[in-house]
C-alpha cells in the first residue's frame, strides 16, 4: 500500500495519480467499515491513509480533489446556505390510509392509460424512510451538489454537509457506468442506534435532546458548521432522480439496480408487486417488521415501475400520477384531557383544542390535540378530565379520537361552546347546516389579522425570510403591520426601520435581512399572490389553477370583480375550469363581493410586480394559452389528453363557445364538431392533435 517515497521529493504527475489513488481506496474503506461493516484493514492503516493524503494536499494544494476524503470531516462553518434552485421540481407523494385507496390509485392508473383488462402493470414498492430528502448532482461521475428539497422550488445549498455522510459517494462507481450528469435523489436519516448515542451525548453536555431521529437528521443537515454533521453519523437511501443526461428510460427497478452499482444504498426491501393485493400485503409485512428495521418508515411507496409510463401519467399539482404514499396506522396514546380552550383562525372558524397532560407519540412529545369542532366534542361527549386517546399520524395536527367515559371524574361537565369569539368577543356565528362557529370580526379580530398574516408569510405564499411564524404578532402589536402591503412598506422610510430595528429581537443586520428579503419577493408569481391572499377552500392547487387560467394578475382580478358583482359569464367561466367546485366559486365571490378585500389586494399588488405562472415545460407551444375542447370517442384516456394539452400550455374547456381555439374531434364526434364548424374553429383529428403534441 504504502512504500511510496517521502511527499517531500514527489513530482506533480506522481501527486496526482496518488491522489486519485488514495480518493478511491480510502473511500473504500469508508464504505466496508460504515455500510457493509467489513473493514479489511486496521484503524491505524487505515488513518495513514488518510495522513499520507492530507500531507499531499499540503504539498500540492492546487491538486485537492473534489472527491478529496478530506473533505469528509465538514469545512469550516459558514454564514448561511446559498440557494439552490431544482431544475426539477422536489415533488411530495399523495396518502393513501387505507387498502381501498391503493384499488383506488391501481384503478385511476389503469383507466388514465386506457388499459384493457388483461394489461398488467407492474408497480414497484419501497419502505417510506421518516427522515429528509435531499438532491445530490454528480457532474461526470463526481459530486459537484448537495441541495435540500426547501420548498420543492428552491432548496438550500448543503454540500460541505452532504460530503461528510458516509453513504454518500463523492464520485460515482465506474460499475455503474457514470453519466455525463445526474442528480440523485434520497432521503437522509439517522439509525435508532446512532439517534440514542447522540442524545446521550447531548444529555451529558446539557445540550437539549432531539425529539426524535427525523429531528436530529434534520437538524444535523442544516448545521452552518458542517464539522458537526461530520460527527453525527447519517445515513442515506436513493430512490430518486432529478436533472440526467442522458435521460433515465427502462424501469424504475432497472434504476435502483444502476444506484446500486453507481456506489449508493439502495433499501434492500424493495419489491416488484403486480397487483393491488401484491401491495396491500407488502405494506402488512413491511408494518410488521417496522419497529426491528432500526430506523424509522412510516409507511411505503408505490411507484409505477415503467418510466415510460410514468412520463405518461405525468403530474396533478405538486404530486405525481405514477406514485403514491401508503402509509400505516397513526400511533394511538391515551392521557388526560386537562382544558379546553378556543382558537380563532384565519377565516375566523373557531375551533376547539385539548390541552392535554404531555405525552410522546410517535417519537414526538404532544401536549395538545384538536377536538374539531361543536358537534364533535358534543357527540363523543368529551370533557375537561377526561381520560382520552389521542392520535397522530404523519405531519397531520394530533387528534383526540375516543374518550373512556368509565373512568370519568365526578366533577367532569359538559363543555359550553362560546357564541363569542374571546378573542375580539365579536358575535360568533354558525350558519344551519355548517360544523363550523365563526367570528364575525373579520380583520378587526387580533386572531384572524395574526393568522391571515402568518399564512400571508408561510412557505408556500410570500416565503418570506426573516419573517415567520413568530415575528407576526409582534410586528402587529407594535403597530407597523397591519394587511399584506404593510409588510412592504416596512423598507420604505427610515422611520419604519427605525422602529423596526428598536423591538426585541431586531438588530440592524436582521432589519437590512430583511430589506433584502422582501425585494427579493417583490417580483412574485400570480399564484402565490393568489394563494397568499388566505381565501377559503383556496389551496395552493387551486391558486395555481386560478392563475393559469386567467393568466395575467389584470385578467384575474377583473374577472374576480366581475364575480364579486356575480356576473353570470365570469361565473360561467370559472365554473368551467376543472377542478374549481361551487364551494371555492362561493367563496371568491363572498371574498370579492367585499370591497375591503378588494383594496387590500390593489395596495398589495401595488408594492408588487406580479408574474404570469410559467408554463410547465417553459416555452411556447402551437397551444400556449389555447382553450382545446375534446369531443367524441379518443384512443387515449380523456384525463390522460387533458394532462397533455396543460403540459402544452392549453387550457381545456367541456363546452365549445367563441372562447374555443380548437377542437379535437376523436370517432362519432357529435354535436360540438358540429357546433365547432359553424362558429368557424379549428377542428384536428386525434392523429392531427397527437401528431402536433408530440413535436411541441
Ligand atoms: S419518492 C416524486 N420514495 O416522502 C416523488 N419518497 O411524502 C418522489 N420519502 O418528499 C418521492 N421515502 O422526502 C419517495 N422511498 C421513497 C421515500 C420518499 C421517503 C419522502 C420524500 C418525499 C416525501 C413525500
Amino acid at each position: 500500500m504504502s512504500d511510496v517515497g517521502t511527499v517531500e521529493t514527489m513530482q506533480r504527475d506522481e501527486a496526482a495519480g496518488e491522489l486519485e489513488w488514495l480518493a478511491g481506496e480510502i473511500a473504500r474503506h469508508d464504505r466496508l467499515y460504515h455500510a457493509l461493516d467489513a473493514p479489511e484493514i486496521s484503524d491505524a492503516d487505515y488513518d495513514a491513509l488518510r495522513r499520507r493524503n492530507a500531507a499531499i494536499e499540503a504539498r500540492f494544494p492546487d491538486l485537492v480533489r473534489a472527491d478529496s476524503p478530506a473533505l469528509r470531516v465538514g469545512a469550516p462553518p459558514v454564514e448561511a446556505f446559498g440557494k439552490v434552485a431544482h431544475a426539477v421540481p422536489m415533488l411530495s407523494l399523495d396518502n393513501a390510509m387505507a387498502d381501498e385507496d391503493v384499488v383506488e390509485f391501481i384503478a385511476r392508473i389503469r383507466r388514465f392509460l386506457n388499459l384493457g383488462e388483461g394489461d398488467p402493470v407492474a408497480i414497484s414498492a419501497e419502505p417510506k424512510i421518516d427522515g429528509l430528502s435531499c438532491a445530490l448532482r454528480y457532474e461526470d461521475g463526481l459530486l459537484v451538489r448537495g441541495a435540500t428539497r426547501g420548498d420543492g422550488t428552491t432548496g438550500e445549498d448543503i454540500t460541505a454537509n452532504v460530503r461528510t455522510i458516509f453513504d454518500i459517494p463523492q464520485r460515482l462507481a465506474a460499475e455503474g457506468d457514470p453519466p455525463a450528469l445526474l442528480e440523485v435523489r434520497g432521503e437522509i436519516f439517522m439509525h435508532h442506534a446512532d439517534f440514542q448515542a447522540l442524545n446521550r451525548r447531548r444529555e451529558d453536555n446539557g445540550d437539549p435532546v432531539f425529539a426524535n431521529p427525523r429531528n436530529a437528521a434534520a437538524g444535523s443537515v442544516r448545521q452552518l458548521d458542517s464539522r458537526i454533521t461530520a460527527r453525527r453519523r447519517l445515513r442515506f437511501f436513493a430512490y430518486a432522480w432529478g436533472e440526467a443526461e442522458p435521460a433515465i428510460d427502462g424501469s424504475y427497478s432497472a434504476f435502483l439496480d444502476r444506484l446500486e452499482r453507481l456506489g449508493f444504498n439502495v433499501n434492500p426491501l424493495r419489491r416488484l408487486c403486480r397487483t393491488a393485493g401484491e401491495l396491500v400485503e407488502y405494506h402488512r409485512e413491511i408494518a410488521s417488521m417496522r419497529h426491528e428495521l432500526g430506523y424509522d418508515i412510516d409507511g411505503v411507496v408505490l411507484k409505477i415501475d415503467d418510466i415510460a409510463l410514468q412520463r405518461r401519467l405525468g403530474f396533478v399539482g405538486r404530486a405525481p400520477r405514477w406514485a403514491i404514499a401508503h402509509k400505516f396506522e397513526a400511533e394511538k396514546v391515551e392521557t388526560r384531557l386537562l382544558e379546553i380552550r378556543i382558537q380563532v383562525g384565519r377565516t375566523g372558524a373557531l375551533t376547539p383544542v385539548a390541552e392535554l397532560e404531555s405525552v410522546t407519540v410517535g417519537g414526538v412529545v404532544v401536549s395538545r390535540a384538536t377536538l374539531h369542532n361543536q358537534d364533535y366534542i358534543e357527540e363523543k361527549d368529551i370533557r375537561v378530565g377526561d381520560i382520552v386517546t389521542i392520535q397522530r399520524a404523519g405531519d397531520v395536527i394530533p387528534q383526540v379520537v375516543t374518550v373512556d367515559v368509565d373512568r370519568r371524574p365526578e366533577d367532569a361537565r359538559p363543555f359550553i361552546f362560546p357564541d363569542h369569539c374571546p378573542e375580539c368577543g365579536s358575535l360568533a356565528i354558525r350558519p344551519e347546516g355548517e360544523a363550523v362557529r365563526r367570528c364575525t370580526g373579520g380583520l378587526v379580530c387580533p386572531a384572524q389579522l395574526t393568522e391571515r398574516l402568518r399564512h400571508f408569510v408561510s412557505r408556500e405564499a410570500f416565503d418570506i425570510e426573516g419573517l415567520g411564524r413568530k415575528q407576526v404578532p409582534q410586528l402587529i402589536e407594535a403597530g407597523l403591520i397591519r394587511e399584506p402591503a404593510d409588510i412592504f412598506r416596512l423598507a420604505r422610510d427610515r422611520g419604519t426601520l427605525d422602529r423596526l430595528e428598536s423591538l426585541d429581537g431586531w438588530a440592524e443586520k436582521k432589519v437590512q435581512k430583511l430589506v433584502k428579503a422582501l425585494d427579493e419577493r417583490r417580483r412574485i408569481g400570480l399564484d402565490r399572490v393568489i394563494y397568499g391572499l388566505g381565501i377559503r377552500f383556496v389551496g395552493e392547487t387551486n391558486a395555481r389553477l386560478l392563475a393559469r387560467h386567467y393568466g395575467s394578475l389584470e385578467g384575474w382580478r377583473s374577472a374576480m370583480l366581475q364575480i364579486g358583482t356575480s356576473d353570470e359569464e365570469a361565473l360561467a367561466e370559472l365554473n368551467g375550469i376543472d377542478g374549481i367546485g361551487p364551494r371555492i366559486v362561493e367563496a371568491l365571490r363572498e371574498f370579492f363581493a367585499e370591497g375591503r378585500n378588494v383594496e387590500v389586494l390593489d395596495a398589495l399588488t401595488g408594492e408588487l410586480q406580479v408574474e404570469a405562472v410559467a408554463m410547465p415545460n417553459g416555452d411556447a407551444t402551437p397551444f400556449s394559452g389555447k382553450t382545446l375542447v375534446f369531443t367524441g370517442s379518443l384512443a387515449m384516456s380523456r384525463a390522460e389528453a387533458k394532462a397533455r394539452a396543460e403540459a402544452l400550455g392549453a387550457k381545456v374547456a367541456g363546452s365549445v363557445s367563441k372562447k374555443t381555439d380548437f377542437v379535437i374531434a376523436g370517432a362519432d364526434a357529435g354535436s360540438k364538431a358540429r357546433k365547432a364548424a359553424e362558429l368557424g374553429i379549428d377542428v384536428l383529428s386525434e392523429a392531427q392533435w397527437m401528431e402536433m403534441a408530440a413535436t411541441s
